[in-house]
């Protein structure tokens, strides 16, 4: 079942998203977050951050676990999910990073260490709440449109839709890398909340088939309606094409 909330613009989204963060951590201070990056979640981190500089926020029980990691670079890279997190949120917060987990992107024996990192966010009983953004192709983590639904963490081959979408984050196109260590989508299943947030025209399909749309793999999204507790906060845009059934 997915909860709608509408917002009325990116600010407004970011705001929701963080309340509904902050309400956990709040509820449960020593939660364990699953959390994601991209453009989406930046203003909500932002949020976030704001509130703990206020004294409103512990974060120093909280642990996380990430969604992915692009697979190539070291944890230091710009680019890198790892510093993503540390720039945005961890490096301004009372985290302890030791309890931060990310994909390991230069893994060498890479299905042992999706295994471990499967074994460590399944003993750390699931997170409580999981952040999810949605690709402009109906994408959870990395897990791209497929003719299955992927398990446990695992090497993705990106689609060339997704390294299109992300190249404006890079020099060039030709600097994004291809594949990606990604959470699987049973494992994101386990989630006990799950909080997917959107914003932009770009994403008013994806958002349509993920709500309303058949459950199938090749819109990974439109399993989080099998899921007992799912929350979509999104803007006007990226309701767009939702119609009144939203
Ligand atoms: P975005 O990416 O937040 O940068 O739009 C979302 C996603 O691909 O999951």
């Amino acid at each position: 079942m997915i909860t709608i909330v509408r917002a009325h613009d990116y600010n407004d989204m970011s705001r929701k998203v963080a309340n509904i963060i902050s309400a956990q951590i709040i509820l449960k201070p020593n939660c364990v977050l699953g959390l994601a990056t991209g453009s989406t979640p930046i203003g909500a981190y932002q949020q976030l951050v704001e509130w703990y500089k206020k004294g409103d926020l512990d974060f120093s029980q909280v642990s996380s676990y990430n969604l992915d990691e692009y697979r190539g670079l070291t944890g230091d890279h710009p680019q890198s999910y790892r510093y993503f997190m540390d720039t945005n949120l961890f490096d301004h917060v009372n985290i302890d990073k030791s309890k931060t987990f990310v994909p390991d992107g230069m893994a060498e024996d890479y299905e042992a260490a999706c295994a471990a990192y499967d074994a460590a966010v399944a003993a750390a009983g699931y997170p409580d709440l999981q952040l999810l953004g949605i690709g402009n192709n109906g994408h959870i983590g990395f897990n791209e449109p497929d003719d299955h639904f992927s398990r446990g963490t695992h090497l993705v081959d990106l689609t060339e839709s997704t390294i299109e979408a992300n190249s404006r984050l890079f020099d060039s196109i030709d600097e994004v890398p291809r594949q990606a260590f990604s959470m699987g989508v049973q494992t994101i299943m386990n989630a006990k909340m799950i909080l997917v947030a959107a914003n932009g025209e770009k994403k008013a399909q994806a958002v349509h088939d993920m709500c309303f749309g058949p459950i199938t793999p090749s819109c990974p999204a439109s399993i989080l309606q099998l899921h007992t507790n799912t929350v979509l906060v999104a803007d006007e845009e990226a309701l767009s094409k939702c119609g009144e059934l939203a």
